[in-house]
């Protein structure tokens, strides 16, 4: 799920797109000096960090494939009849699961964003490298969210809560509000950024199944959530393992992002603040403070891993328990 700024200014494209930026990544491989007009100009770290990217490439890929699910599978005539309950949803409910779909169903306008920034000719050639593999992660990361606007369609199609006529209508009306990405020129804050807007997307959907009394609903918000959790786990991993040495500065970043954080997409739904409210009375136990402290404790975790692998080189006798 992705967001944007409120009433929706439409804001100005970046002439050259966030592919590379100085960063502190303590693990960035440099990139070789390059001479400009007869001076020799010190080029910014590669980031992502290729050898890093590689790592929570793999992790994230053989999960998406073991995770594999289907729409067709989870609405299929058989759960429509005998599981659902459509009947069971308030009305506050019904539009909290809109509300949803339409935040998934931005997918094209962000897909659109990340794939002009990824695919830009104007960086060397070996961020541009960096920038391919990390295509990798994008297409099974969008198709993933694809796949929840599709489900959560076909539901509200399939069980008759909204006509298809209605919800067309409804989802043509949202997907036409501009989507832009709010951090254009910042690379580390973007990843920051979506770090938190998938944790935030976890959690939220987590606490809505918990909330509703609708089988099969609850079904495919698990689904949903479970994507959602792998989404953050990548970028939760790939910042961790860049700031390795200055997990400090990472948590910094961190709490400078968390300011001014907002759901997904939430500014430039229609009548957003009234949307807003069906999703947070819908899934009362959601706090959007959860996201902060889900991160940090991350954060903190890996860095008494860290510090406990420097113990473990220097004297193995004080290796973790746990290995
Ligand atoms: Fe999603
Ligand atoms: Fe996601």
């Amino acid at each position: 799920m992705n967001r944007s700024t409120s009433d929706p200014a439409p804001a100005k494209k970046p002439a050259h797109p966030p592919t590379y930026v100085e960063i502190d990544c303590t693990d960035a491989a440099p990139f070789p000096h390059s001479p400009t007009h007869g001076t020799e100009k010190e080029t910014p770290p590669l980031f992502p960090n290729p050898t890093v990217l590689d790592e929570v490439l793999y992790d994230y890929l053989r999960r998406a494939d073991k995770m594999g699910w289907s729409p067709y599978d989870l609405v299929d005539q058989e759960n429509v009849k005998n599981l659902a309950r459509p009947e069971r949803l308030s009305e506050t409910q019904l539009q909290a699961v809109q509300t949803v779909l339409y935040v998934e169903d931005h997918l094209p306008g962000y897909l659109s964003e990340y794939l002009e920034g990824l695919t830009h000719p104007d960086v060397p050639d070996e961020q541009y490298i960096v920038n391919r593999k990390a295509l990798h992660y994008v297409f099974r990361w969008v198709g993933e969210e694809d796949r929840h606007a599709h489900v959560l369609e076909m539901y509200l199609k399939k069980t008759g809560l909204v006509t298809p006529a209605q919800l067309d209508a409804d989802m043509l009306r949202e997907r036409k509000t501009a989507y832009i990405f709010p951090y254009q020129h910042q690379v580390l804050e973007g990843f920051v950024y979506l770090a938190l807007q998938e944790k935030a997307t976890h959690l939220y959907y987590r606490a809505l199944a918990k909330a509703l009394d609708e089988p099969l609903l609850k079904a495919i918000l698990t689904k949903m959530g479970a994507d959602e959790a792998s989404h953050g786990a990548f970028f939760y991993d790939l910042l961790i393992k860049c700031h390795k040495g200055d997990l400090d500065a990472l948590a910094r970043k961190v709490s400078a992002v968390s300011e001014d954080f907002k759901m997904p997409v939430q500014s430039n739904l229609t009548n957003y603040r009234r949307q807003l409210l069906s999703l947070m009375r819908s899934a009362p136990s959601y706090k959007h403070s959860d996201v902060f402290t889900d991160m940090m404790n991350a954060i903190e975790k890996a860095g008494q891993k860290y510090s406990r692998d420097s113990l473990t080189l220097i004297s193995p006798e004080l290796g973790p328990f746990d290995k």
